[in-house]
Formats: structure tokens, sequence, C-alpha cells
């Protein structure tokens, strides 16, 4: 089966000369290229050709790009879009002065969405996501992640992670499920963390594994959520069992999480709003994906991650949604690229490289999509914009008209009335 991506007005390749991921200055470097069109083959990158050399007539399938602007399909990388009930509340409370630490404290903020979770049956929890999932694939998303992390109990951490593998075995689009048991410590082992610890890391660490429910571990390094000392024991077990590592560290307060991250060559470590400067030239050279969540900063009203001091400082930089009910309730990409530009002073192509090749990295899949290089998967996000510069500037308005996945168009919107 042969397909024509035809004669687009851009395409962003995001070429990473066969590297598959862009630190420092490279960053920037996303490549367009104009008067090219591409071929697909077998749901692969086949050739990018000029479009003088076009022979229509060769083609099982023509799509026609006019006026459009490709990019790679984009990747979504740190999600809790596997959540019930709604937090409205503690936004109006924290709108009145309450901060987010005072509100979980006081036994809201995550533990009042594990309360929700524990109530929903696994045909509820899936009537609610679904909808959330399509809307990422509506933005131009081919690959998103999803954290479980509130269901804090054997059962109810198992439920979600099924729930989150029912959509990975029946939607077009990747999911790639990631266990977060450390999340926050459930009410009932509050003063009991070796017993929630010994849970996690005897019985639902390896029944995850070895029942293929996820590959990836996340946890949230924090006062009040798991200390450092914590992350260490679980991701030392998780790393026997073969689990690829990721950490939720530095958000409100340094706790050491950086270095546990690095000892144990986690994937990403996730957040860095307080990330301070010895940390940021720990990371400097590292493989290690800074994912960087300004949806939160604005969301909370707090600072946000300094990634210009990450940028140069080489270190991979990755932005994301990090959609979840209590810091980051904005199940939107772009708007997230937006702000990376108003308010951490990112530049666009850096952004572009952050929800693509460099997100892709964080989840482990970089060698196989994330750009458009031949012989990578045939994923794709086309906007109805004649330059990237407009998915930026349209704040708050989706530009993406078609989804493509391994080749098949997955989302396409009638742009004709
Ligand atoms: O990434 N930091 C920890 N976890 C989430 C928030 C979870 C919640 O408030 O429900 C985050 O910000
Ligand atoms: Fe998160």
């Amino acid at each position: 089966m042969k397909k024509l991506l035809k004669t687009p007005s851009q395409i962003v390749t995001v070429d990473t000369k066969g590297k598959n991921y862009k630190r420092g200055k490279e960053t920037s470097d996303v490549f367009p290229l104009y008067e090219h069109s591409i071929v697909l083959e077998n749901n692969v990158i086949r050739d990018i050709i000029p479009n003088s050399s076009i022979d229509s007539t060769s083609y099982d399938q023509v799509i026609n790009c006019d006026g459009m602007v490709v990019l790679p399909g984009l990747i979504e990388c740190h999600t809790h879009t596997a959540f019930a009930g709604s937090r409205s509340n503690e936004f109006l409370m924290r709108l009145n002065g309450a901060t987010y630490e005072q509100i979980a404290e006081s036994g809201g903020g995550i533990i009042s969405t594990v309360k929700a979770v524990r109530q929903s049956s696994f045909e509820e929890l899936i009537k609610l996501i679904k909808p959330r999932i399509d809307l990422f694939i509506s933005q131009g998303i081919t690959t998103l992640e999803i954290k479980s992390g509130y269901g804090l109990s054997y059962y109810d951490e198992i439920k979600l992670l099924q729930v989150i593998n029912y959509f990975k075995k029946t939607l077009p689009i990747e999911i790639i499920p990631t266990f977060l048991g450390a999340h926050t410590y459930p009410p009932e082992y509050k003063n009991d963390h070796k017993k929630y610890l010994k849970i996690i890391s005897d019985e639902l660490l390896p029944f995850i594994f070895n029942n293929g429910l996820a590959e990836f571990i996340d946890a949230f390094c924090e006062k009040g959520a798991f200390s450092s000392e914590e992350v260490d024991q679980i991701f030392t077990k998780a790393k026997k069992l073969g689990y690829k590592l990721r950490l939720h560290t530095e958000q409100f307060n340094n706790i050491g999480g950086l270095d546990i991250a690095l000892k144990h060559k986690a994937l990403s470590v996730d957040h860095l709003e307080v990330i301070n400067e010895s940390d940021i030239q720990k990371l400097n050279g590292s493989d290690t994906v800074a994912v960087l969540l300004p949806g939160v900063s604005f969301f909370l009203d707090y600072q946000y991650a300094p990634v210009r001091k990450l940028i140069d400082n080489n270190v991979i930089v990755a932005l994301s949604t990090d959609f979840n009910p209590g810091s980051s309730n904005i199940p939107n990409l772009h708007l997230i690229m937006s702000l990376a530009l108003l308010k951490m002073g990112m530049t666009a192509e850096e952004a572009i490289s952050g929800v693509t090749i460099n997100a892709a990295k964080a989840v482990d899949i970089n060698k196989k999509t994330g750009s458009i290089e031949i012989g990578k998967q045939a994923d794709f996000a086309i906007f109805n914009a004649n330059d990237y510069s407009e998915i930026f500037y349209n704040i708050g308005q989706n530009l993406n008209v078609m989804t493509i996945k391994n080749g098949e168009i997955i989302y396409k919107r009638n742009l004709e009335l």
C-alpha cells in the first residue's frame, strides 16, 4: 500500500539526522521543507520527494494536503487522564488563598480523586476517559502516555491499569500505560509507609510487570508524598524487574529526587519548577529528559521551570500537559505549546521539538517516531495553516484537521461547510 501526503505548504520534519533527540542549540532546528510531498509505504515514511517529481498515478491513496502544515504526530508524554470526579471546589479554594499543598494536607488533592476512582467501576471509568482520549487524538496526538496513581490500593491500581490497557488494545492511537502507585500515601497507610511500600514492591510491581500492564513506573518525590529514600527503594526493585523509570520531582521542594532519578538512569525527570543550579549541571549532557509542564505553573499560578537555563546547559527538554484534575486540568497540548513561548521563553522551534522527538525520547519510542525521517512510523499531525507559527498564535483553537497514525487517518475534520 503506497500513499502520498500531497503538496503541503510546509513539512516540519524535526529531522534529527538519525540522532533521535535534540539538545542545546539543536533544539531549535526543526528543518521545515517546502515544495515537497511525503511518500508512505507499509505504514512507514518511505521518501520525501520534490513536488516536481510527483506521479500521482503510482499511489493507492493520495491525501491532499494543500494549504496545510505537516508535523510529526505529536507525543503527549505525561498525563493523568485516568481519573474520576472533579476538583472544581479546590480550584475555587485556591482562588480564595488556599495553596495546593495546604489542600492536599487537609485530605483533599490527590486523595479526593482517589476516593472518586475507588467508587467508579471499570465500565464507568471507560465512559469517562474515552472522550478525553478522543480530544487528544483530535489535536494531532498519535502517542499518549497515561499514568495510574489514583487507585493507591492493589485492586484499584490494577483496575486503572486495566482501563488504560483496554484503550491501548482498542484505540488506533498508541497508549503508553505507566504505573504510578507511588503518587502519594493512601489514607489507610498514611502512618504506615512501610506497609504501603511493601504492597508496591512485593505485590503490585511484580504483578503489573508480569501481566504486561505497564513497563514504565513513575513516582512523586515530594514533601507529603515520597521521600528520595523511599523512591530509591521502589526504583531499585522496579529496575530489577525490568521497568523503565520516570520521576515527578523538584515540583515544590528539592528533597533529593533528581539524584535518585539520575542514579537509576531514569528516562525522564518531570516538573523541575524549583530545580537549582547544581542540579541543572547534573542534567548537562545527560540522557534523562527534562519534561516540563507549564500548564501546572499556569493552573497553580506559581513559578515556571527554568527552561532557558536547561537548554543552555544541553539538557534534552520535552513539554507536556500533565493533564490531571488537580494541578493542570488542561487537556490541550497546543495551549501548552503557546504557554511555553509566552511564559517560559521557549522558541516555537524548541516547543515543537519538545512535543515531538524529545517527548518521544521520554517514553522511549524516539527511534520509531517523533520526527519525519525515512524509515520512521507514518505518524502525522496535519494543521490547517500555512506556517507552524499559526499553531502557537491561534491560542485556544484547534488547527489540527487530520491525525494519521501508522499511515491510517484516525481523525479528520471536514473543512467544507
Ligand atoms: O503531576 N505532582 C503530582 N501529581 C500530579 C498532580 C496530581 C493531582 O493533583 O491530582 C502532577 O502535578
Ligand atoms: Fe504529573
